[in-house]
């Protein structure tokens, strides 16, 4: 093989396909999104996180002990090292969430019993560890940072409605328990995304799965990916705090030649199969929470936006008002973001490792020709 490039690429690897899966199946023009070939939308209407979690960690659907079984094992992780929790206490007060889970995430690897493990069984273990550890760290360091008292895990819960509980103080209703299941359920997976390339490229050098995911943590952040759903709701507060009329908002956002967080997709060319399911909730849960002003503002903002611009909303754009209306802070839902990604994370990961080779692409140099000499520093 040359070690020249003759290709030229394209930029941010738009339609390039860089790996072989079987987890997760995308057709963007028709908006379908799969795990293991079932449709979004029946997971998300029949199934809950942690019986997802095993699709996507088994490569299949549980029998009921197989899933009594994850249940226990993701309870009985649910326990964090004390010097995890003082790493929490000693972060400052105004650190970001997304930041502490970052450097928590790599922390935890100190402590993790399997540290030194990278087979198949040891990778699985970390997977499971790893989804409820990242579920508590949220929680209690949005417990810590308040002044509040860290609320101990019920291991009898659900992973959605333990969350809900270590972050509130309060065990969640049936309906919030479900609306975080869904929400869980539909940011899961979704193949080849920015965090679980980062996660995937880390894990092939042959590091390990926490690396893995810091990598990923710090690639989800960003206002392109995960941080959306951030940017989305700062608009309707922002709209809300004014006054303001929500069109007239994102007219000027466009008229400064401005993106409008939550709308656009590299893969979608149609409505994301995920929005379709938030934009019902964030209106569900709006209405019966008395706050249906976020469904309603969000709505006038996507149809203006698709008016005029052609986009569609995207996973993040209704995740802000249903997160919000779950009682969960803003700076909180890129975190919650990670609290179901983790899982999708580790399946990746472990599907990488199970038969490894380097990720190393080529850059296409466009930089001075060669050979371009050396001038000493005197004569520059
Ligand atoms: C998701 C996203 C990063 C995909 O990016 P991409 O595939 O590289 O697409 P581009 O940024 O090249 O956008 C293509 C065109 O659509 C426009 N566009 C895309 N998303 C837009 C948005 N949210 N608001 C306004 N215009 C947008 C771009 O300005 C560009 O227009 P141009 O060709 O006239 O320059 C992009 O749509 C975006 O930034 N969205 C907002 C952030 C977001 O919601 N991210 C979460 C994704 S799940």
């Amino acid at each position: 093989m040359s070690s020249m490039t003759t290709t030229h690429a394209p930029k941010g690897l738009e339609g390039i396909v860089a790996t072989t899966s079987k987890i997760c199946y995308i057709d963007g023009d028709r908006g379908v999104l799969a795990y293991r070939g079932i449709d979004i939308h029946e997971l998300a209407d029949h199934s809950n996180f942690e019986e997802t979690c095993y699709l996507l960690w088994f490569c299949t659907l549980p029998t009921r002990s197989e899933l009594k079984d994850l249940h226990q094992r993701l309870a009985a992780e649910r326990q964090l090292d004390a010097a995890i929790l003082t790493l929490l206490r000693n972060a400052p007060r105004a650190a970001l969430p997304m930041d502490v889970l970052r450097t928590a995430v790599s922390a935890l690897s100190f402590y993790d019993p399997d540290e030194k493990k990278a087979d198949h069984d040891a990778n699985v273990a970390k997977a499971i560890r790893l989804t409820s550890q990242i579920s508590m760290i949220v929680a209690a360091y949005d417990r810590i940072r308040k002044g509040k008292p860290v609320v101990e895990p019920e291991r009898s819960l659900s992973h959605a409605a333990n969350f809900l509980l270590q972050l509130t103080g309060e065990k969640p209703s049936s309906t919030a328990e479900r609306a975080l299941d869904i929400a869980l359920i539909l940011h899961a997976d979704h193949e080849l995304n920015a965090s679980t390339f980062a996660a995937r490229v880390t894990a092939a050098t042959l590091s390990d799965m926490h690396s893995a995911v810091t990598s990923a943590i710090g690639a989800l952040k960003g206002p392109l990916h995960g941080g959306a759903n951030e940017a989305v709701f700062r608009i309707l507060e922002s709209v809300a705090a004014n006054g303001a009329d929500p069109v007239e908002h994102v007219k000027e956002m466009l008229a400064q030649k401005k993106k409008i967080p939550g709308f656009g997709h590299r893969v979608y060319h149609t409505e994301d199969p995920r929005a379709t399911h938030l934009r019902a909730m964030s209106r569900d849960l709006g209405q019966s929470s008395g706050q249906p002003q976020w469904y309603e503002m969000s709505r006038r903002i996507e149809e203006f936006v698709k008016a005029e611009k052609k986009l569609n909303a995207n996973v993040d754009f209704y995740s802000a008002s249903t997160y919000h209306t779950l009682g969960i802070d803003e700076d909180l839902f890129t975190p919650v973001f990670a609290v179901s990604r983790i899982s999708g994370w580790t399946a990746h990961v472990i599907e990488q490792l199970d038969d490894n080779r380097l990720i190393r692409p080529r850059a296409d140099y466009l930089g001075p020709e060669y050979p371009n000499h050396y001038v000493p520093i005197e004569k520059r």
